[in-house]
């Protein structure tokens, strides 16, 4: 059974550093969602999160480091990423770079790839890496599949029983994972839609965003990106314009949807139509509508501009078929 330790207790960093430096892996928040943190230089650290989270297998994770300085000692930075660390970091996103030669990140944590993940969070989170020395790969604190966790009792439901400690810092900020960008000699490439809306990295940058073909759904669009993920029990039915008896209602903006009064519940993401506050309550929401044991979820049009692009990407997601 896992402990939970509240964040701003100053036991809790010194309890986490000792828990990392064993090679374990500890659940932390993130302004985006929580992580399952561990080593990102130490082997066997990084498999105790696979086997923890039970991923059928290895998929590149990202490393969290501190500052610039300590992902510069990973990954080589072109000037285009360095200004897009300047601007966003900390922050949620993250840049595929490729290592360099003195990288200590283990291969296990990239799966091999020349390339790797790195992103600079805000908070606790960068206290924690900072005290700590090391980059820490994370991925979501959840197991495999399932919706990612963006407060301590959601962790606390999927891992209790396979970890040891989880660090309570409240509800995430943010509430979506990291936006994905590939930085290349070409330009910029979006691997998965998140925090940082892609607007505001091509008005930083003054370039365009690539968007990969398969973003809309049917193919991998970054290794370890599996289509049907973010996945609550519940079947989901997206855009819709009417309600069936026995679902419950996920809508926005306040707007009613035809046979609303048949719902099991309705929950609006925001009911004053702000994207960041539908984005910090999405995963929150698909897991009290799996608790509500509705037939299914129906999710009303949500806009698709800035991350409104991260929060349809996870509907996408939630909504495809399960394998
Ligand atoms: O917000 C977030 O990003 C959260 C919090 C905890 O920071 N973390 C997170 O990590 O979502 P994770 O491990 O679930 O996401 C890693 C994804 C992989 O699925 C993969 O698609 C992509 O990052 N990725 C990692 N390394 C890569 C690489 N070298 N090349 C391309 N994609 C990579
Ligand atoms: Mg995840």
């Amino acid at each position: 059974m896992a402990r939970i330790l509240p964040i701003p207790d100053p036991a809790t960093l010194g309890l986490a550093i000792q828990a990392l430096r064993r090679g374990e892996a500890v659940a932390i928040p993130t302004e985006t969602v929580y992580g399952l943190a561990a080593d990102a230089t130490n082997a066997a650290a990084i498999a105790s999160i696979y086997e923890a989270k039970g991923r059928p297998r290895f998929n590149p994770l990202i490393s969290h480091v501190s500052g610039i300085e300590m992902a510069k000692a990973h990954v080589q930075f072109s000037p285009l990423a360095e200004k897009l660390a300047e601007a966003f970091w900390p922050g949620a996103l993250t840049l595929v770079l490729p290592l360099s030669q003195t990288s200590g990140i283990h291969p296990l944590a990239t799966a091999g790839l020349p390339t790797a993940a790195v992103r600079m969070p805000e908070g606790f989170a960068r206290d924690l890496i900072a005290a700590f020395g090391q980059p820490l790969a994370a991925p979501s604190a959840n197991r495999s599949g399932r919706v990612s966790p963006t407060s301590a009792r959601h962790v606390m439901e999927d891992l209790s029983e396979r970890i040891g400690l989880i660090l309570d810092g409240g509800s995430c900020r943010i509430g979506v994972e990291s936006t994905i960008l590939a930085v290349e000699d070409g330009g910029l490439r979006l691997l998965r839609p998140g925090g940082i809306p892609v607007e505001a990295i091509e008005e930083i940058t003054g370039r365009p965003v690539e968007r990969h073909a398969s973003l809309s759904g049917e193919t991998l669009i970054a290794p370890g990106m599996l289509v049907s993920h973010y996945a609550p029990d519940a079947k989901v039915r997206l855009n819709v314009t009417d309600v069936r008896p026995g679902e419950i209602l996920i809508r926005f903006g306040g707007a009613p949807v035809e046979g609303e009064d048949k719902a099991v519940a309705i929950m609006d993401l925001s009911p004053s139509g702000d994207l960041r506050e539908a984005a910090a309550n999405l995963f929150d929401y698909f897991k009290r509508a799996d608790a509500s044991g509705a037939s299914a979820i129906a999710v009303a049009p949500i806009p698709a501009h800035s991350l409104g692009e991260a929060i349809n990407d996870r509907l996408t997601r939630a909504a495809a078929p399960r394998d």
